[in-house]
This record gives C-alpha cells, structure tokens and sequence, in this order.
C-alpha cells in the first residue's frame, strides 16, 4: 500500500530542513504549550457558559449563553464563513469578552510564574527586592479577588466593556489589567492570535449546536 509522506518528513534530517532536535522541541511547544492550555481554557469556558453564577446584577441564566450563540448565528451563514480574521472584527467584542472572562476565572496555568529579579535588585510594590530573588504573582488569587473585581466568582462578560468600568457603572472598580493568563512575556497564541483558536473553536461549535 502506497504510504503518503508528509513535507516534514521528506525533508527531516536534510539541508534546509528541520533536524530531529528541531522537531522534538517544536513538538514539544505545540503540545505541552499549545494543546493543553487550550483544551483547558475551553472546558472552563464551556462551564460557565452553561452555569453562569449569577447572584445579582441584571441577567437572568443563560442570558449570556443566548446572547453569545444570536450573535454568532446572525452573523455567520456557515462554518467556512468563521475564520480567524472574521471573528477578530469589533462585531465580536462580546466572543472576546466572554474569552477573556474564562482566563480569569479559569485561567489554563492558575499557579505563578516565577521571574529572577536582575542583579541590581528591583523596587517591587514599593519594596526593594535584592537582585536573584525569585518572585511571582498568584495567577488565580490575583483574578477572585474581591479587592480586583466586582462579584468575582462570578461569569460576567460585561466587565471586559471599558464603558462599563467608568464612574458609576456597575463594574466602574474592576481591575481588568491584573488579569495575565500569559504572564509578563507574550506566547505565541496571545501574540500573533489574541487566543484567536479558542474564539475560533468556541464560534463554530455554539453556531451550529442547538
Ligand atoms: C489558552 C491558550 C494558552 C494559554 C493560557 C497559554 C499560556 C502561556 C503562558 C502562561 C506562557 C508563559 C510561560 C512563562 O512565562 O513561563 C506561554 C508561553 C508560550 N506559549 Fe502559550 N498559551 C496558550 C496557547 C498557546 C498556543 C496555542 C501555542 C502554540 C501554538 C502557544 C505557544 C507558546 C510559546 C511558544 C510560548 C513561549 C514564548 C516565549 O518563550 O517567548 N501557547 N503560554
């Protein structure tokens, strides 16, 4: 049986080809930084969309669900419509917002990532930090605190809405900023996509799910 070979494999090993080590390191980012990350912020987004907590504000259940899947549904006629630079458009603010929600609350590293304070030492929250010292930030504590975000524990899209953090309104204290699911260095999904495969994942299947 004829076996098909891929690019990759044609040209492994050769000159102007990837080596072995290349391939096993690129494999390597893929999985362990591409894979799981996103498998994970997609079934933490899926839970709040179908459980959304909300103990207050003026939404009943599911009402973001539904806003969600109307809007994809009245914009897109068909999955081949949905590609990554459709749904980075301003008509998919509420997609990214509801994204950008599920990274706080359910961000794919909870923990912290540690940085080595330079040499010279750091001022660090008004604190000077001797150079060599490890430090970091609690991803999660950081994303449910209530000295953050207004109802924390809460699935609220809205509070991404830079209108609705202005005096007065009803997120106007929320500290969106705090919120660094990729940590201080960019990855290579929040840099060239803006989490664009999430989006991407999230807008085909609520578009055609009933
Ligand atoms: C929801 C999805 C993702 C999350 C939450 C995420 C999270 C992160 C975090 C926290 C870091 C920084 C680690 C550190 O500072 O120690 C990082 C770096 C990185 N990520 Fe992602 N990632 C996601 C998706 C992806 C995907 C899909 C890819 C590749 C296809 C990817 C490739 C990378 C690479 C290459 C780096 C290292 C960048 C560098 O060292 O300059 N990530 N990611």
């Amino acid at each position: 049986m004829a076996r098909s070979t891929t690019h990759l494999q044609k040209h492994l090993n050769k000159p102007g080809g990837l080596s072995y080590h290349d391939l096993v390191e690129t494999t390597r980012t893929l999985i362990v930084g591409g894979a799981e990350t996103t498998a994970t912020l997609l079934t933490g987004l899926t839970f709040y969309l179908l459980n959304p907590h909300r103990s207050s504000f003026n939404h009943s259940p599911r009402e973001t669900l539904n806003t969600l899947t109307t809007l994809l549904r009245q914009t897109f006629n068909s999955a081949s419509e949905i590609t990554v630079a459709a749904i980075q458009t301003d008509e998919m603010a509420y997609l990214k917002a509801c994204v950008n929600e599920g990274l706080r609350l359910f961000p794919p590293l909870p923990g912290n990532l540690r940085r080595i304070v330079p040499k010279s030492g750091k001022v660090i929250a008004g604190k000077l930090v001797p150079g060599g010292t490890r430090v970091a930030v609690d991803v999660l504590s950081a994303n449910l605190s209530a000295e953050n975000f207004t109802l924390p524990d809460g699935f609220y899209p809205e509070r991404w809405y830079h209108e609705l953090r202005e005096p007065g309104q009803f997120f106007e204290r929320d500290q969106c900023q705090v919120v660094k699911p990729v940590s201080l260095i960019s990855c290579l999904s929040a840099a060239f996509f803006g989490f664009g495969q999430v989006m991407l994942i999230m807008a085909i299947v609520l578009s055609w799910s009933s």
